[in-house]
């Protein structure tokens, strides 16, 4: 491709940017009216395993918000159905046969990433309709928070089946994330080789461990990933929540841009992060505020970062499904006029 690359992939190699890159995460989903009429008629798998539906949806965010890059429509939990596990959604995700011992691990299928050609086509249909400007994102769940809905089977309050797996079974964990991570890395090469210009790695739940169980029971596994996607040259985006405790000890994991929640200053991170590109942090909450407040929320992450290179605007977490639209445009417009 001729010409200027697009500005979010320029931030993710903090190179000069004419203006800082937006993008949110959770873009395409329930907030938008027209992603709630195409749910009315198809499953969220039906969107996600149809190739011209997950690419509609991918797009619809594209068409209404003036961001930098798109996100493609699939979910975290996908990869677990071909690893062997029985997944719904019911909304939220429910897997119907938890990992709980060593014959459920034994059984699990790590040549996964083959049976997910669905999500590769998918890539290279919303790559032929996207602007060249923009950036087409990969992404995987993070290996502990994707063994933690396989363990948990759902959404946990407590992590009482992974904590206890991971502290009592260490041997067990380490072979069940050795599977997850493989898995996961030939998933997001495969991303790569379709057509994903960037991948990020989404470990929304590894706030719940304390520092030393990421370091010891975690850190390993995630920096395999990230390490073996970064064979394929694109930049990698490793996102967080919960990590202002191990901020250090999760970038030390790798990625070319660390994600970061509203629970930090952007500032501060800066500083604990060196040279690392960030991506973030407005709190998702914000997005119901007035236009006045939003705007100074967006106005201090912006002077936190102080005009240094490397920075992704974006929000610490994903837009939550009653967001008004409006806002979310807003804030994407004011990204680009005041930086
Ligand atoms: O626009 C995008 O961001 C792309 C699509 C995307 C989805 N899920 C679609 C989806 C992405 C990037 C994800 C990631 C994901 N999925 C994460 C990590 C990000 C995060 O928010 O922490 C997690 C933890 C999941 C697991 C998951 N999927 C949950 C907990 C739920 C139910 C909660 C909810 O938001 O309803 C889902 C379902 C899901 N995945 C929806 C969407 C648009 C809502 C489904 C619906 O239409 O009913």
């Amino acid at each position: 491709m001729s010409g200027k690359i697009p500005r979010f992939l320029a931030a993710c190699r903090s190179q000069k940017v004419d203006a800082t890159p937006v993008w949110f995460m959770r873009q395409a989903g329930r907030y938008m009216a027209e992603y709630r009429e195409l749910r009315k008629k198809h499953s969220i798998l039906d969107l996600a395993k149809t190739p011209e539906l997950a690419c509609e949806v991918t797009l619809q965010p594209m068409r209404r918000l003036n961001v930098d890059a798109a996100i493609l429509f699939a979910d975290i939990l996908l990869i677990v159905e071909p690893m062997g596990q029985k997944l719904a959604f019911a909304p939220g995700p429910s897997i119907s046969n938890p990992i709980r011992d060593e014959k459920d691990v034994a059984r699990l299928n790590e040549d996964a990433a083959e049976d997910l050609s669905f999500v590769y086509e998918a890539i290279k249909l919303i790559r032929r309709e996207l602007d060249p400007s923009k950036a087409l994102i990969g992404f995987a769940g993070a290996p502990f928070t994707v063994a933690s809905y396989m363990v948990e089977g759902g959404p946990s309050d407590h992590y009482a089946h992974v904590k206890k797996l991971m502290l009592d079974r260490p041997d067990l964990w380490d072979k069940l994330l050795r599977k997850v991570r493989y898995a996961t890395a030939e998933y997001l090469k495969a991303q790569v080789a379709a057509g994903a210009q960037a991948v990020q790695l989404f470990d929304s739940w590894i706030g719940a461990l304390t520092p030393e169980q990421f370091r010891r029971h975690v850190r390993p596994h995630t920096a395999w990933v990230l390490s073996e996607v970064k064979k394929t040259g694109v930049p990698v985006i490793s996102f967080g929540t919960g990590t202002s405790g191990f901020l250090e000890d999760f970038a030390a994991a790798g990625g070319d841009v660390i994600g970061v929640d509203w629970r930090v200053d952007l500032d501060a991170a800066r500083k604990r992060l060196g040279k690392r590109a960030v991506q973030g942090n407005l709190d998702p909450l914000l997005l119901f505020s007035d236009r006045k407040v939003l705007k100074a929320a967006v106005k201090d992450i912006l002077r936190r970062n102080g005009g240094r290179k490397g920075h992704i605007f974006n929000l610490g977490h994903g837009i939550l499904p009653t967001t008004p639209v409006d806002n979310v445009r807003a804030v994407a417009d004011w990204v680009h006029e005041l930086s």
